[in-house]
């Protein structure tokens, strides 16, 4: 049998790595099995879940390298030790949902920027230790960033040196806070890098996000309201590749660089409600067409040569995790049917409640 390759970073620590795409990236790079020791720092809000770890938890050797600590990253008590004691930090802690910044921005300010320049404070405190011979190295940073920090790109796709022209409060807040990396870079000389991923699906999306709100609503026969015309257009990005992405960024990724993580599957929001209607075997009746979101950025779409060159390939064909993906919702209700109730059942009446009353035929 082959022994896993030695960890570059044999201690991680991982914030926001209870959410979608982080407790993927904690899965994975557990069931690697190469003796790497993660520490979560999560906060747990709404989207955070310690389900999205049970299959760590319930496994003893990978549950044996996973610590978890509740706890906010714009907390500079609760950062700093777990710093410390880290050679990597990949930070995936972030308010995530555009439709959720555009309702009540501030705790996207506090997360997406706050909490990044505490993560960049507690490194740098690292580094001087490092300066001062008391630990080997400083810890890498990896800021998990989004396609959305270009804005609306309606031809094309854009490169990691493209202008940034965030439009809604959450690309706004994540652009200030890949900015304050670079910063970091620029004038302490600091080891980041900076991934910027397009649209993630995949198993344990909270059901607030197209696919899988669209998946859960379908299966219980409840209306999808899609936004405006529905042509606005994504570039889908498997989680599992995406993840795999982070990793291999913060493997290989130069200090100081940015990498696009593009999923290389552009569908229309239309297409991809056809696909996921047609794999449950639902009508395209259930679609409502309803009052779109404000300021709505109509296309994302990303050039990859830059991640390609560095080695990376993606591995999910879009059909085949789109597949994948709604029938992991099918057979996992008790994952999904908690998340959408209590406070959800608040929230979908505040953001689709008059949507719904006011809406028409999605022809
Ligand atoms: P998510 O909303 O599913 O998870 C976010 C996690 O961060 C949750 O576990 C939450 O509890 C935690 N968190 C929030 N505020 C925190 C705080 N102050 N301190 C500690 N933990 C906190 O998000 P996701 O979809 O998994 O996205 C992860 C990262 O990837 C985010 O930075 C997001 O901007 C970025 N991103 C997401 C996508 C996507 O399509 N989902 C695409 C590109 C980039
Ligand atoms: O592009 C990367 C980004 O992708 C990430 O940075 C964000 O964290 C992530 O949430 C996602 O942002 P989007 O706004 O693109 O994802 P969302 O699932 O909210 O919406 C996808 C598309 O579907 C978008 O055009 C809006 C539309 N939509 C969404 C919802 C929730 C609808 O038509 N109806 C809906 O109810």
């Amino acid at each position: 049998m082959t022994q896993p390759r030695k960890p570059r970073f044999p201690r991680l620590l991982v914030t926001g790595g209870a959410g979608f795409i982080g407790s993927c990236f904690v899965r994975d790079v557990l069931a690697r099995r190469d003796g790497t020791r993660i520490t979560v720092l999560d906060k747990l809000t709404y989207a955070g879940n310690r389900a999205n770890l049970a299959p760590v938890e319930s496994d003893p050797e990978q549950a044996a390298r996973l610590r978890f600590v509740v706890g906010d990253i714009a907390d500079p008590a609760a950062v700093g030790p777990l710093v410390a004691e880290a050679d990597a930090v990949v930070n995936f802690a972030a308010e995530s949902h555009v439709d959720r910044s555009i309702l009540e921005p501030v705790d996207f300010l506090r997360t997406d920027v706050l909490g990044v320049h505490v993560l960049l404070e507690a490194c740098r405190e690292e580094q001087q230790r490092a300066r001062a011979g008391e630990r080997s190295a400083a810890p890498r940073l990896l800021q998990v960033s989004t396609d959305e920090v270009y804005g609306s790109v309606e031809t094309g796709e854009s490169r990691e040196d493209d202008r940034l022209e965030p439009r809604s409060p959450y690309s706004a807040a994540k652009a200030a806070g890949e900015l304050l990396v670079r910063s970091y870079f620029v004038t302490y000389a600091m080891d980041v890098v900076v991934t910027r991923g397009s649209n993630t699906y995949g198993p344990y999306h909270h059901p607030e996000k197209l696919i899988p709100l669209f998946v859960t609503n379908a299966i219980d026969d409840q209306q999808l309201p899609l936004y405006g015309d529905g042509l606005q257009r994504r570039d889908w990005l498997y989680v599992a590749d995406h993840a795999g992405a982070i990793g291999h960024v913060l493997e290989h990724g130069r200090a100081g660089e940015i990498y696009n993580v593009r999923g290389g599957n552009e569908r229309s929001n239309r297409e991809v409600v056809t696909a996921l209607l047609d794999r449950l075997g639902k009508p395209w009746s259930l679609v409502r067409t309803v009052a779109d979101r404000p300021g709505h950025d109509r296309r994302y779409a990303m050039d990859g040569t830059k991640l390609a060159a560095l080695g990376w390939k993606n591995k999910t064909a879009f059909e085949a995790g789109l597949a994948a993906t709604v029938d992991w919702y099918s057979e996992n209700e008790a994952w999904w049917r908690p998340i959408k109730s209590g406070e959800w059942e608040t929230y979908y009446r505040r953001q689709y409640g008059a949507r719904l009353a006011g809406s028409r035929d999605a022809g």
